[in-house]
Parts: C-alpha cells; structure tokens; sequence
C-alpha cells in the first residue's frame, strides 16, 4: 500500500497566514501539523509517501523532510496546481502509486490516541473496495457524513449535507483498493467545482464495496482547519504530551520504533535538535546518546 498526503489549498478559514505558506506547515503546538498526518503511514509501517500541495510550498516542505530518508522512508513529491478537488490527488499520485493500494491522508487531520495502530491495521486488512472512518461530532454539515445500520453497514454518504442523516463524520483518512484512480477518472466535479472524494467513495457504495469503520471514544481525530480548531489542538497536545510524558507524533521515534531507523540514527536526528524539548525528548528516548 502506498500512501498520499495530501497538503495543498488555501485553507481560506486562516487568511490571511495561508495566503504566503501552506496552512500544514503551521505549528500545532509545538510541530508543523503535517507532522501529524505523516505519522500515520508511520506507524502502520507504509514507507512509501507522495506528499502534495501547492508549487509554492513544495520546497519548503523539500528542505523540511527531504526525501525521508533520515527516516528510513522514501517522501516523494507532486504540485496540485489549483485546488481542485481531493479525489485529484487520486489523479496526480496515479503513477506513484503504480496499481497498488493507497492510503489517502489529508494534511491538517490529526489522529490520536487509544489502539490506533491497531484500528488502522483492522480496518486495512482483506482490504476490498474502500475502507473509511466515521467519528461521531456536533457539527456533521462541515464534513462528509456517512449513515449506517445496526451492522455498520454503509447506508448512504453526503459531502456536507443540509440534513445530516446521522451524526458521524468521515475523517481525512481513506483506504483504496487498485481501482481508486480508474474511480476518481470518470467523477464529475460537483456544484462547488471540485472532484470531491466523497464522489469517490459514493461509487464503491454503489458498488457494494465501502466498509466503514467507526472511532471509539478512545481516539482523538482533531480539526485544524479554523483558528479555534489549531488553539484546541495544540492545547491537546500540550495536555497530553506533559501529562504523559509521551509525544504525539514524533515522527523520528515512530521511525525509531518501527525499525526503519536504529538508535544510532535517532540519536543523530535528536542531536539536531538537542537545544529544544522536542529534541531532548528524541535523546531521552535510547540510553547513550552522546
Ligand atoms: O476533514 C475531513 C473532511 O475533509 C471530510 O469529512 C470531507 O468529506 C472532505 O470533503 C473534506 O472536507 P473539507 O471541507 O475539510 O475539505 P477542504 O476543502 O477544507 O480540504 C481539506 C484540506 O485539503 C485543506 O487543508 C486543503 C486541502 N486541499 C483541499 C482541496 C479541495 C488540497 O490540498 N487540495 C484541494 O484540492
């Protein structure tokens, strides 16, 4: 499985920072938030990454996780030149992902929390069709929403309805079989102008091949996409981080963990950044680091 995050648009809800630098690239508390996405594919040991965004931001992202090596990870890169649509990422990654499976991540999604390895790997295996998520909120109209029976059956999908059928989002966060390309091909964008993933997910519905997957109380899936949201997400990750003492998303210890990188490797990515907390708690991660 290959994965795709995709980072570009103008995120218009924070104008006027993201009319110079991709909203992903903004701190959520003390990490640029596509860190948060990118630990996804990380931690289900998915090593192969197309990031895309915009022509502009591109570099900067270049210059900040080179081609992931450092992390024993092979990042690739691709413009969207206009936001047109997520499904278009579907289009840009086709050659990337060469017929395999694909693991679709939006860049300002943030997830965390309780067996989250393990639900991903759940709701991946004997993948077949589509799999997405469903987490229960208060505003379904900003999102995708998805309706289901007593089965978790998939009754029906609506890109931001009126008159949500259910109160159960669907998170950025999307498994693919080989046809999600071929899919995205034949949508037509929608009334807002754009090739919407949810047009994707509605034809493996029609199909009879979307699973959905829904996220207990133990996980947390965050929006960043408005001031208040990155305020609260941030305040999350403050909380959590110095309560526990463990780090959301430190992507050079799920590396680490993984065994993409050995300690030797880890102890150079935490040097790099010895003069920061962040970097501090890289080094008090293997005993030794000198
Ligand atoms: O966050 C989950 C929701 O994401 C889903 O529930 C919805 O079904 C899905 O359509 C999407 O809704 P949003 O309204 O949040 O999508 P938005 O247009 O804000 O785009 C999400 C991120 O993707 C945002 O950071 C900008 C970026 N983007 C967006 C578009 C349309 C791109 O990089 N390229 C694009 O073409």
């Amino acid at each position: 499985m290959k994965t795709i995050i995709l980072a570009g648009g103008q995120g218009t809800r924070l104008y006027p920072m993201t009319t110079v630098i991709s909203k992903q690239l903004l701190p959520v508390y003390d990490k640029p938030m596509i860190y948060y996405p990118l630990s996804v594919p990380l931690l289900m040991g998915l090593r192969d990454i197309l990031l895309i965004s915009t022509p502009q931001a591109l570099p900067l992202y270049q210059q900040l996780l080179g081609d992931g090596s450092r992390l024993g990870v092979n990042i690739q890169y691709a413009a969207q030149e206009k936001p047109q649509g997520l499904a278009q990422s579907l289009l840009i990654g086709e050659s990337f992902a060469g017929g395999d499976e694909i693991c679709l991540i939006l860049g300002d999604n943030v997830f965390y929390g309780h067996n989250l390895t393990s639900v991903l790997a759940d709701a991946r295996s004997g993948l077949e069709g589509a799999s997405i998520f469903g987490y229960p909120v208060k505003d379904p109209q900003s999102y995708g929403v998805v309706e289901f029976d007593a089965q978790n059956r998939v009754l029906s999908l609506e890109e931001k309805p009126e008159h949500p059928k259910s109160s159960y989002a669907v998170p950025g966060l999307y498994f693919y079989d080989n046809r999600a390309v071929e899919i995205a091909k034949h949508i037509r964008p929608s009334a807002r102008g754009e090739l919407e993933i949810t047009a994707v997910n509605q034809e493996y519905l029609r199909q009879g091949q979307l699973k959905v997957t829904l996220f207990g109380r133990g996980i947390a899936w965050l929006d960043t996409g408005t001031p208040e949201g990155m305020l609260k997400a941030s305040e999350y990750v403050e909380a959590v981080q110095s309560r526990q003492g463990f780090y959301i998303s430190c992507i050079e210890e799920i590396a680490w963990r993984r065994g993409f990188i050995d300690s030797e490797q880890l102890c150079r990515l935490g040097q790099e950044a010895k003069s920061t907390d962040y970097g501090k708690y890289i080094l008090s991660l293997v005993g030794g680091c000198v």
